[in-house]
């Protein structure tokens, strides 16, 4: 059974890896991709989300969302994903004209409340798009089956001690996602730090097909933390979590953000032992099994 589903995503090479599998896999009908302002301003995370859906000749509509945070100050990750925001592959510059008119917030819930069944959002960037929706059209909420979002972490951060980045970027937002009461889902940093890939499996990918070769040379640009031992396809976890929930280690909790210390603004406080849990905690998974379920999705690609 296909699961209907939304990426709302701020290309970001590992935001690639996501798309690639989401626009590619046969049980997934991707309905749209929007994007937000986040690992790089909303003009060129646009613009890498429209090289991939001219990469794969897709007819999933992009539409452009929020270009900043709700309240917070911008900051970018140009440093991890280079200055486009997708370093590394000479992707054709692309059509203007392949974006949609409609605003992230309003196409989504134009799709959410016509799809005839309900929709699983899968966030992979800042929360800003997702909070503007649940607040500004609440009545979507009936046609939502659940969030599953790239953000968070049990443990430390990677943008400040206490802070991942998705979080870290817009904490407002995370805050009224987190406590909205629709199923949640969150992938932090401790899945994807228990199983990071190997540069080898990296390298291996360039003879797997054009879709390898793509996210190896993107790869390669791609300076995210722990380099030196490997990758972290922080996002792509969220999609393969959907396809092969029974792999990983899971355990629920409730998960506050905090919105207001000097020293630990977007910090996930997650709290397993609440009788209040408000979301699943991905943890780990055994890390040959992702690496087989990653390259195996990646072979219905092109
Ligand atoms: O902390 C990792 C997250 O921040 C990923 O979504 C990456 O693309 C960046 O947006
Ligand atoms: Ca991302």
């Amino acid at each position: 059974m296909k699961q209907s589903i939304i990426i709302d995503t701020d290309p970001g090479i590992d935001d690639a890896a996501a798309i690639s599998i989401a626009l590619n896999h046969p049980n997934f009908d991707l309905r749209m991709i929007t994007t937000v302002n986040g690992n790089v301003g909303i003009e060129k995370t646009t613009a890498n989300a429209l090289k991939l859906k001219q990469f794969f000749s897709s007819d999933v509509p992009v539409h452009r969302g929020s270009s900043q945070p709700l309240l917070t100050d911008i900051i970018d990750a140009s440093i991890v994903h280079g200055e486009s925001g997708m370093e590394g592959y000479p992707f054709p510059e692309v059509n203007q004209q392949d974006l949609t008119s409609k605003h992230a917030v309003e196409a989504m819930r134009t799709e959410l409340l016509n799809h005839g069944e309900p929709i699983t959002l899968i966030p992979i960037g800042p929360l800003t798009n997702i909070a503007l929706l649940l607040s500004t059209y609440p009545e979507v909420k009936d046609h939502i089956k659940e969030i599953v979002l790239m953000g968070g972490s049990a443990g430390r951060g990677n943008v400040t001690p206490l802070a991942e980045y998705n979080i870290y970027c817009d904490p407002e937002a995370a805050h009224i996602v987190f406590n909205s009461g629709l199923p949640l889902t969150m992938v932090g940093l401790d899945v994807a730090r228990s199983s990071t890939l190997s540069h080898n499996t990296i390298d291996n990918l360039q003879s797997l097909n054009q879709t390898g070769q793509m996210l190896h040379q993107l790869f390669k640009h791609y300076r995210g933390d722990d380099f030196e031992h490997g990758i972290n396809v922080y996002d792509a976890y969220t999609v393969l979590y959907l396809l092969h929930p029974e792999k990983f280690h899971v355990q629920e909790a409730d998960v506050q953000i905090e919105t207001t210390g000097h020293l630990t603004k977007g910090a996930t406080v997650t709290d397993f032992k609440s009788s209040f849990p408000n979301c699943t905690v991905v943890l780990s998974i055994e890390p040959d099994a992702f690496k087989d379920i990653f390259v195996e999705s990646l072979k219905y690609c092109k």
